[in-house]
């Protein structure tokens, strides 16, 4: 790879950050970009829920079948499964009103069994629910429990969720087109060691809602950006054209927008760029999700690789030297953009951290300036595009103050994610609609936890309904 001898001298360096700038500066999203992808997207959401336009839309607003959040009156002991990230996870949690007491166990998923067959995936996911309720004393018992799955699924009920798509590093054979509740109950007889009763299958954003309920009552939307991304919100079933159940109180019902998979039909051409054409044609689902690709943690710090490494092509970054590392897929992690985001003015210590991992040697100052010029662009536009995305919700709903429930890596983990949203969320909202972002604390499994509850508890008759 040539060198470039002049990086030392002030002018060219002056001349190397304008250039990256200016290479860059597509990444940049204005207030009138962002208000055209608000547009858009409900747009889009209206689509999804009009009975004619549903089956073509991109964003498919599935109606979940949750019509409650909980009234705090919720008791008893539930399992939890929640599969959706990198890991997989196990509940058993005592509720009793407002209080609860939660005892959990994490499993990794390996690749394999993310690539693999659909069965030895249910098996797995069996094998951990058996060890976990041998581990907790609950084995002989045969408890309610709430599933947590996050992928795009048509319901057909509260315990029936057909797979549509897979989405962010799942690709198992034999799951799509087929009901996920089934394939668990199956995985479970196989064993014959355990009993359960699936009373509740539910997406993430949906716990995460449910979950951020239970403490706030105002809230009504679940909002994820961690591997994936996506929201849930609180919709008037007069709104729902594709609602062919009863329309009894609560004359509402939770919508899971899959938003991830706007811009899936090229609406969304005008913001994307040459790096998120990359990002797309590398992954496992080219041309899907193309709005969660801009945004989420599975892809965010692959997208600040390929434009580092079009910054090295072009002798602009590391004096043109990059390493085997940065030219390798995905090996720039997306939390190495809060780290990197994360270091004080003019202070590496976390930046070096990162490009001693990238085998990248003799960067400059001005090499890690402009490192952190594009995470901070890339993670900007992310949260920007995020905040477009639930002002179209909060707009939509009309309610004068709504509590958002978020969870997710990048929210959590990112320094200035949370910030940004607040601050660009209230630009892009009716200033008369009023919101808070709730971090859910103990995330989407509770959630499910909760909507078994309040199914257990509806079906006991003690339903107590909650509405606007
Ligand atoms: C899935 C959603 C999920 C989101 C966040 C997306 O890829 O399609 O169902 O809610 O990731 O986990």
């Amino acid at each position: 790879m040539q060198k470039l001898f002049f990086t030392k001298t002030p002018m060219s360096r002056f001349f190397l950050r304008e250039q990256i700038e200016s290479l860059t500066r597509d990444i940049v999203l204005t207030n009138d970009q962002l208000e055209k992808v608000s547009s858009l997207l409900l747009n889009e959401f209206n689509e999804g829920l009009g009975k004619e336009t549903h089956s073509t839309a991109s964003v498919k607003m599935f109606p979940t079948f949750v019509r409650d959040v909980p009234n705090g009156r919720e008791r008893g002991k539930f399992l939890a499964l929640d599969l959706g990230g990198t890991n997989f996870r196990v509940l058993l949690i005592d509720l009793d009103g407002e209080q609860f007491r939660m005892e959990n166990e994490i499993y990794a998923i390996p690749e394999s069994l993310m690539l693999g067959s659909g069965q030895e995936l249910f098996d797995r996911i069996a094998e951990c629910l058996a060890n976990f309720m041998e581990k907790n004393g609950v084995k002989e018992e045969r408890l309610p429990l709430g599933f947590t799955f996050s992928f795009p699924c048509r319901q057909e009920g509260l315990t029936k969720a057909i797979l549509v798509s897979w989405t962010k590093g799942f690709k198992c054979s034999g799951v799509v087109n087929e009901d996920v509740v089934q394939l668990l109950r199956d995985a479970i007889s196989r064993r014959a060691d355990i009993e359960i009763d699936v009373t509740a299958v539910v997406n993430d954003t949906t716990g995460t809602l449910m979950s951020c309920a239970h403490k706030n009552r105002d809230c009504r939307v679940g909002l994820i950006v961690g591997t994936g991304t996506n929201a849930c919100y609180m919709e008037r079933l007069e709104n729902v054209g594709i609602w062919n159940e009863d329309f009894d109180e609560p004359k509402q019902v939770i919508i899971n927008t899959e938003w991830g998979a706007f811009g899936d039909n090229r609406v969304l051409d005008f913001v994307r760029t040459e790096w998120d054409e990359e990002v797309d044609q590398q992954s496992l689902n080219p041309g899907k999700q193309l709005f969660e690709k801009m945004i989420s943690g599975m892809y965010m710090g692959e997208l600040v690789r390929c434009v580092l490494v079009s910054l090295v092509k072009k002798n602009l970054i590391f004096n043109g030297v990059g390493s085997e590392k940065l030219f390798t897929p995905h090996a720039f992690k997306t939390k190495y953009i809060s780290w990197i985001e994360s270091d004080n003015k003019r202070e590496y210590v976390q930046t070096k951290k990162v490009l001693d991992r990238l085998d990248i040697e003799n960067a400059s100052d001005e090499d890690c300036e402009n490192l952190r010029l594009v995470c901070s662009r890339v993670s900007t536009r992310a949260a920007y595009l995020v905040s477009a995305a639930s002002a179209t919700i909060l707009n939509k709903m009309r309610r004068s103050h709504t509590v958002i429930g978020v969870d997710g890596s990048v929210y959590r983990y990112h320094p200035f994610f949370h910030d940004l949203m607040v601050k660009k969320i209230s630009e892009l909202t009716h200033p008369e609609y009023k919101f808070d972002l709730m971090l859910s604390e103990d995330g989407s499994g509770r959630g499910a936890a909760l909507v078994a509850a309040v199914a257990v508890r509806q079906k006991r008759g003690l339903c107590n309904s909650f509405s606007d």
